[in-house]
């Protein structure tokens, strides 16, 4: 049975993965240190599957914690999603945001290559296109103009990888980049449970379903889209999730390569889009109102998804419907 490390086991993206992986019979070690998840999550994914983690708690800029995983285990692949990942607040502090999404990667890497493990796979983001000039977003689009050290924490990281790849193309890398995942595990039991007040769209919505925040702000209705507001490729959890076990099966199948993949739907929708497919699949009513445009957001930004599609077999299988729908009953089930 394959050895998966799951670095940041316990955040959104992390617990998500961990549950598809272990149905999915691969062993889960998992690392993460708590700055931006709970302890509970661990339990809660275990309950899921009824299955065990073997969990270190830890930062990922230790060498000595993962010098102790990989002594203790024997690792045949790493899945890294450890990261901070507020854009305001890497905006603030972009040392730590350089610091804990690079130099930890870097960290990492030695690691992996004094014990010999070269296959892995890194959670980027769609922000490392900037700007878009063409949509959908191909892989092959340029990448870059990012507009906050957390974007340009990820470009940076994709091009060490690409550096390392072309010095010893014995490494196996694949590089996801994730669009907008939102939704829940249908358990209800793990979900995003972001700290404070929600910096994105989704999980401020449910705040004002639950009735903990008063109104949804819309950011500019004056974007060149369908009814003037910011559309985006939103994408259910649990296909996000699933698709690391096609890009495991794509590693194991390969002796070496650097593959990158869009995870999206393929789909766009505007912010009213995801207002009223939220009202109508939870039966209630969300107070909005138009305010000024956000420093930094784009008109759209949507995938091509057709190159994981063909490559890995891996396509969505959820709609914007089961997304509002499962993110609602997880932030209720919690409330
Ligand atoms: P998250 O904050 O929910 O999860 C990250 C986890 O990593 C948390 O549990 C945190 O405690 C842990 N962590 C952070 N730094 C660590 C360190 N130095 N050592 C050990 N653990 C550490 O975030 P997420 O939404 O699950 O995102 C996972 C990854 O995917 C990140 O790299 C993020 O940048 C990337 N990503 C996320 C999105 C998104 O919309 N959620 C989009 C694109 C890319
Ligand atoms: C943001 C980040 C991106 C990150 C992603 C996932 C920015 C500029 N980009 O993407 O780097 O990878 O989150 O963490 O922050 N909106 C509102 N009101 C709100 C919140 C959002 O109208 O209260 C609108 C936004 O203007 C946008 C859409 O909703 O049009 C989606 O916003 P959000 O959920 O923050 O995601 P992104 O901006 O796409």
């Amino acid at each position: 049975m394959m050895n998966v490390l799951v670095t940041g086991c316990c955040g959104y993206i992390g617990s998500h993965t961990c549950v598809e992986l272990l149905e999915n019979n691969y062993n889960v070690i998992g690392l993460d240190n708590f700055s931006n998840s709970k302890r509970d999550v661990l339990g809660k994914i275990e309950n899921i599957v009824n299955k065990k983690i073997k969990f270190y708690e830890g930062d990922m800029l230790d060498k000595d914690i993962l010098n102790k995983i990989f002594l203790e285990n024997k690792i045949d692949l790493v899945v890294d999603f450890a990261a901070y990942k507020s854009v305001g607040d890497s905006v603030a502090k972009p040392i730590d945001y350089y610091v804990n999404n690079v130099s930890s990667v870097l960290t990492l890497l030695q690691v992996m290559k004094e014990y010999n493990v070269k296959n892995l796979i890194f959670s980027s983001s769609a922000t490392v296109y900037g700007n878009p000039s063409v949509l959908p977003i191909t892989e092959e689009c340029e990448v870059g103009g990012t507009t906050n050290p957390y974007g340009t924490s990820k470009l940076y990281v994709e091009g060490i990888l690409k550096d390392l790849y072309a010095s010893d193309n014995s490494w196996n890398i694949i590089i996801f980049r994730y669009f907008n995942p939102i939704g829940a595990h249908k358990s209800g039991l793990i979900g995003e449970e972001p700290n404070g007040i929600p910096a994105n769209l989704m999980p401020y919505i449910c705040k004002v379903a639950t009735g903990e925040l008063e109104c949804l702000r819309v950011f500019g209705d004056d974007y060149n889209t369908k009814d003037g507001t910011g559309v985006r490729d939103y994408i259910h959890i649990m296909d996000l999730a699933r698709a690391h076990i096609n890009g495991i099966e794509k590693l194991k199948n390969s002796n070496g390569g650097l593959f990158i993949y869009n995870l999206g739907t393929g789909k766009g929708y505007s912010v009213m889009d995801i207002i009223h497919t939220f009202e109508k699949v939870n039966g209630l009513t969300i107070k909005y109102k138009v305010v000024e445009r956000r420093s930094g957001d784009i008109d759209s930004c949507y995938a091509d998804a057709s190159k994981a599609l063909k490559d890995l077999k891996w396509s969505t299988q959820y709609d914007l419907a089961d997304m509002c729908r499962d993110a609602y009953d997880y932030v209720n089930k919690i409330k």
